[in-house]
């Protein structure tokens, strides 16, 4: 668990967070290892290829107990084709130039334009779904940040750095090669008003109260939750989803496993190495 001390260090970066209101960009690249499968859950199962087997946890370098029912369908933790890929400050993207073959705008309901609005043909059919069952509830969602070319993470990142010190830049925005949103799997949401983007309170608006507590359904987790930024390496996040299929989402959410690291069984990485 978080330690007092982590936890001051948290509320300290949340206020310095307040003050930014751009996204965090990342980096790129897989690598491989195995078979391949084919994830179910319901619906919008992602169709990877040249992907490792791999067992939640009982992957190539985990060492706890991996998930069960989901671990029928295995995908690589390193390919970043794979929905199952884990990218943090211990697991760079691999081929760090890594560029997601079937880049697609979803049809949703956009506050950024260019780039940004990419994510991987399996993530924006599936963030047309969660969009689309969001809305039907009376709550808007808008996406703030999706792709995010090595690039484009070396400019935000460095804005990081400029605004709030290399410190306080590692612990909001990943060094490039380092990001998940270089994947294509993950893209952060905005409110339909706009209110608290990428800021502590986004997690009381109602897009965000929405996404925490449904997009298991679509696929989707919260990467970096409340209080385990000493396992994913930074703080909360209420705007960063990560889709890893139905299935997997689902069993995290069941089985109250926050972290995709837990789920998967492999070390925390609070720090570069
Ligand atoms: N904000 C997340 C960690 C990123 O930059 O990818
Ligand atoms: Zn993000």
């Amino acid at each position: 668990m978080p330690s007092r001390r982590a936890f001051a260090g948290l509320l300290t970066a949340g206020a310095g967070l307040a003050a930014l209101t751009a996204c965090t960009p990342d980096g790129p690249s897989p690598s491989p290892a195995g078979a391949s499968a084919t994830p179910s859950g319901a619906g919008s199962s992602p169709t990877p290829t040249q992907v490792t087997a791999v067992t939640p946890a009982a992957a190539a370098e985990p060492s706890s107990a991996p998930p069960s029912q989901a671990a029928a369908k295995q995908f690589s933790l390193t390919d970043p084709a794979s929905p199952w890929v884990v990218v943090n400050k211990h697991r760079p993207l691999n081929p760090q130039n890594y560029v997601p073959a079937d880049l697609v705008q979803p049809n949703i309901r956009l506050a950024v334009t260019g780039e940004a609005t990419l994510m991987n043909s399996t993530t924006a059919a599936a963030a047309e779904k969660m969009f689309g069952a969001a809305a039907a509830e009376g709550v808007i969602m808008a996406l703030a940040s999706g792709y995010r070319s090595y690039s484009t993470q070396v400019t935000t990142y460095n804005g990081y750095v400029t605004n709030s010190g290399q410190i306080g830049a590692d612990r909001a925005s990943a060094r490039p090669g380092h990001s998940e949103h270089q994947t294509g799997w993950s893209f952060d949401i905005a409110d339909g008003g706009g209110a608290c983007s990428f800021q502590p309170c986004f997690a009381e608006q109602p897009a965000a109260i929405w996404a925490k507590a449904n997009a298991h359904q679509f696929g989707f987790i919260v990467r970096y939750p409340w209080m385990f930024h000493e396992t994913t390496g930074y703080f909360y996040e209420s705007w960063h989803l990560r889709y890893i299929g139905v299935e997997a989402a689902t069993e995290m959410n069941t089985r109250g496993i926050a972290t995709l690291e837990e789920y998967f069984g492999l070390e925390a990485a609070p720090d570069y190495l």
